[in-house]
């Protein structure tokens, strides 16, 4: 079960910006991955480097992993850091590593006829997430939307993926058709999110709106959720939003309110990178799932980190921050120790790639955050209702 041979080619993702994709192949199977990018990316991430180099980089890689066994995710991974030989992946780049790695693990699931989420998690793989859905989006994502950059939902009382996935899409409906109403002009943000020339406390109020209404539908309850992604907001000094500036302890009590106000069931990135102190003060104050993306940015040793400190409960997984399977996974069993718990997420620019639901079954993620609508992402939300009818696995109650 040898690796035979292994390709790089460019295509694009859903920003219409090039990107990489590699081919494994070993026993006649050929899997194939890519890599996503994010915009509002953490400046601790490893280094996507240009997709104008895969001949070169393609050389060094297949060079390397060829005659390695399929099965050797970690000695895979091992060689991948190897032949970078820096911190941050600055040589071969994080897209190129991740894309291998990833292919890796598909082509060995393939030949033992397994699905990825079974080779990677096992018999106890058994778990089915609930879908954190972004209904209205603004910084990064969509500039001159709102300052906070991801207005989320939860559908916590469905009973199954493709319920919460209804109901989730239901949301979006709404909120794009209310925003209408009120004779908003919208558009969809990067990651098919409601993007308008509208405030955070107006976002609240729409979605809040829509929640209710959506709930008593369904019947089901619906939590909300937001991504601060902080970083972007902050200066050095202060976090602006616009006209209001606040200190770190303004910062803090002012998300501390919210999720009191809205009964906030998820806080992505309330504080900028750098501040697992803040991250800690907050997690103490609130009854809430906080989590770490820019942050922790999937690295195993600023996890281990936060978990001394108790800064934040939640991690978020992106492969790709990191570069190798191996090293998400070691980010995530550090996290579980420590009492966190695991979201596993898309970046905004993403292909039509579907392993990211098999990663969230494997890690027993509590949520997979991967939008609501637009292809890039149904791929994502499609295969896990696939997943969830093949393995007739259940959600965790929350
Ligand atoms: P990204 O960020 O644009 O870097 O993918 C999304 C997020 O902050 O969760
Ligand atoms: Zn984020």
């Amino acid at each position: 079960m040898i690796i035979e041979d292994v390709r790089y080619r460019i295509v694009f993702d859903s920003r219409g910006k090039e990107t990489i994709e590699c081919e494994v192949e070993a026993e006649d199977f050929i899997a194939i991955a890519s890599a996503p990018s994010g915009a509002s990316t953490g400046s601790k991430e490893v280094l996507a480097v240009e997709t104008r180099r895969y001949k070169e980089i393609e050389e060094k890689i297949s060079k390397a992993l060829i005659g390695m066994s399929v099965f050797d995710q970690e000695g895979v991974d091992e060689t991948l850091r190897e032949i970078d030989g820096t911190e941050n992946f600055s040589n071969i780049g994080g897209n190129f590593a991740v894309s291998a790695s990833i292919a890796v693990a598909k082509c060995a699931s393939l030949i033992l006829e397994q699905p990825l989420c079974i080779y990677l998690g096992g018999a106890f793989a058994r778990e089915i997430p609930f879908p954190l859905g972004n209904v209205i989006g603004g910084g990064k994502h969509a500039e001159g939307s709102t300052s906070i950059q991801e207005f989320l939902v939860i559908p916590v009382g469905a009973k199954s993926f493709f319920e919460a996935q209804k109901i989730n899409s239901e949301v979006h409906k709404e909120v794009g058709n209310l925003l209408r109403k009120r004779g908003i002009f919208t558009a969809k943000g990067d990651e098919g999110a409601w993007a308008a020339q509208i405030s955070d406390d107006f976002a609240f109020e729409i979605l809040s709106e829509v929640v209710d209404r959506v709930e008593k539908n369904f019947g089901t309850k619906i939590r909300i959720g937001i991504d601060f992604a902080a970083s972007e907001l902050w200066n050095g000094e202060k976090y602006v939003y616009g006209d209001k500036k606040l200190n770190s302890d303004e910062q803090i009590n002012f998300v501390a309110e919210l999720v009191e106000k809205f009964d906030l069931f998820y806080v992505e990135d309330p504080l900028h990178e750098e501040d697992f102190e803040g991250f800690s003060k907050l997690t103490k104050e609130v009854d809430c799932m906080i989590c770490g993306d820019d942050i922790f940015v999937t690295n195993w040793k600023r996890v281990e980190k936060a978990v001394r400190m108790k800064s934040g409960n939640t991690l978020l997984v992106k492969p790709n921050q990191i570069g190798t399977l191996t090293e998400t996974t070691k980010a995530v069993k550090i996290a579980k120790r420590g009492g966190y718990e695991i979201v596993v997420s898309h970046r905004s620019g993403e292909t039509e790639d579907n392993y990211l639901p098999h990663l969230a079954i494997a890690f027993n993620a509590k949520l997979i955050k991967t939008g609501v609508v637009g292809g890039e992402r149904i791929a994502k939300l499609n295969e896990m209702i696939r997943i969830e009818e093949l393995l007739r696995a259940k959600m965790v109650r929350i």
